[in-house]
Order: C-alpha cells, then structure tokens, then sequence
C-alpha cells in the first residue's frame, strides 16, 4: 500500500435515539440494547506524516493531548499492527475540537475509529474489517459504530452492531449543559440506583396508570432518570424540548446533552432559541445517513 503524506478526516458524532441497559456483565461492563445515530456535527483531524516522536495537537486546551486522548491508544494499535517497535512516530494529528466533551456525543470515540483508519493509511498497514472492528472495541465500547455511521443498533457492550435503514431525516436541537458527565460514572449511579430505581420505576408506573398516563414519564435511555437525578436541570432540558415541538426528546448516551428531534427546520430554530442560556451551548444540525456520513467524513 504506498504511504501518503497528509490525510484529512471529518470524524461524527452520534446521538443515541434509543438506549436499554439490560444488566451487568460478569466483566462489569453493561449489557446494551440502544440505537445509534450519526449527526451532522464534526470534529476535523488531520494526520500527517512527520519525522520524530508521535504526537497530537488540539485547539481545545481543555481536550488532553497524551495518552489518555483515545487517537493515541488508536494509535499505538495501528503502530503494533504495522509490526513497528517501540512508541509511535512518524506522524502529527492535529484535531479541531466541535464535539462537545462528556457529552454523550462521542467525540473521542469517532475520533479514534477516524485514526485507526487514516494512521493505517499512512503507515502502509492493510487491516482486515474484522481486525478493525477488534482494535476499535479494545479502545472503547463505542468506537466500532463508528467505523459504520449512520442508523445502527448495538447489542452486547453496544460493540455487537447491526445496521439498519436510514431513519428519515430530522433537525436535531443539542443542548449541552455546563457540566459534563463521565460514562463510566454513569453506569456506576445505574448500579447504585439499581433497587432504588426499580421500585421507583414501580411506584411510577402504578401512578402513571392511575392517572391513565402509562409512558408518559418513560425516557427510551435508561440512564437519563440516573442521570437526571444528580442533574435535575436534564429533565428541565428534555420537558423543553418536547414543549417546544420535538417529536422525540431525551438524553444522549450518559449525557450531559440532551437531544430534540423535528421534522421542520424552522421549529427546531425556534426551539433553539427558546432554548438559549447563559451556561449552556445550543447547537442546530441534522441526522445523517450511512452514505452521506462516509462520503462526508473523506471530504
Ligand atoms: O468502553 P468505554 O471505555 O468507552 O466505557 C467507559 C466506561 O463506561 C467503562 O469503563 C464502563 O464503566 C462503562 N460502560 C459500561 N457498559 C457499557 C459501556 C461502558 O459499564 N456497555
């Protein structure tokens, strides 16, 4: 395969219209059912070929640049898989920060799926899809959706992928508190909430069918009441969002963002202005499908 020099690449991000945790696995992680679904949000990378020691640039201080950034664990797979000793060299990625960070979005997830392709590339490695698909998991459970974008359901981890059609487009109105939530916190308030939660979710539902109400007060993510009930302005987020139109409004993955799906253009804009805050970020943009989402991310 011959090396190039320079590659750019668009890397997605995703919402997850749907998420059902099922339980706890015997490795701790936790059983999913849940739907991803790319956006028209991106962070920019660039992967170019240089002398000396591996390293990545951000123009956003707050995003780490070492090896907690998962581009370097991507890359020190593709490095291995090149049968290259030793750390990484011979290459620079530089990386425009859009995606909001511990948001639920997974910006560090599409970036690293992005880097193990591209640093393949560049380092004249030829990875099977399979191959690719076990180095993207063993960097996060996330990371393998997004070697496929678009309409996709994971199982197992949420690294089992099974695609789907297309959904029919929609405008997507983020809101992006100012806090962040770290996923792996989030599953931690699941467990701790465990009992709690199920005898709540009850209670709940007996309420609910009393005042002829059944699902009303049922998110389709699992971990937004978690997560609501150590941020209680998500709720506020979401109930706004279903007022000012969405036809589906939730968390996204283990948050901080929440989500609002419309059919129009200009109820989402009116949303997002009713939206608007001080301490928070409100972006418009759309879903996108398969195709779009690949021809766009080689652009
Ligand atoms: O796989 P990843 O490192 O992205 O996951 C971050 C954390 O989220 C894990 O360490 C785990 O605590 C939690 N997690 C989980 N079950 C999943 C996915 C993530 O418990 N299916």
């Amino acid at each position: 395969m011959a090396a190039e020099r320079s590659i750019a690449r668009a890397a997605f991000a995703k919402i997850n219209l749907d998420l059902r945790v099922r339980g706890v696995r015997p490795d701790g992680y936790h059983e999913l059912h849940t739907t991803f679904q790319s956006i028209a949000l991106a962070d920019a990378l660039t992967f170019t070929h240089a002398a000396g020691p591996f390293h990545i640039v951000c123009d956003d201080p707050r995003c780490p640049t070492d090896r907690r950034n998962l581009v370097w664990r991507a890359a020190e797979l593709v490095w291995k898989a090149a049968r290259r000793r030793g750390a990484p060299r011979e290459a620079i990625v530089t990386i425009a920060k859009r995606i909001p960070m511990q948001a639920g979005l997974g910006g560090g997830s599409s970036d690293a799926a992005a880097a193990l392709r591209a640093l393949a590339v560049l380092w004249g490695v030829k990875l099977a899809r399979d191959r690719l698909h076990r180095m993207a998991a063993a960097i996060g459970a996330d990371v393998p959706y997004f070697l496929e974008g678009g309409t996709v359901r994971g199982l197992d981890r949420g690294d089992r992928l099974v695609r789907l059609a297309d959904i029919p487009r929609a405008w997507v109105v983020l809101v992006v508190p100012g806090f962040g939530v770290s996923t792996k916190e989030a599953f931690a308030w699941w467990d701790h909430d465990g009992q709690a939660g199920q005898a709540g979710q009850a209670r709940l539902a007996m309420h609910a069918a009393r005042d002829g109400q059944e699902g009303k007060n049922k998110s389709s993510n699992d971990l937004q009441a978690v997560v609501a009930r150590r941020h209680p302005l998500v709720t506020t987020l979401v109930e706004a969002l279903e007022h000012h139109g969405a036809f589906q409004a939730s968390l996204s993955g283990s948050g901080s963002a929440v989500f609002g799906l419309f059919t129009r253009k200009f109820e989402a804009e009116r949303a997002a202005r009713a939206l608007a805050g001080a301490r928070r970020q409100v972006l418009i943009t759309r879903t996108l499908g398969r195709a779009e989402c690949r021809r766009l991310a080689a652009k």
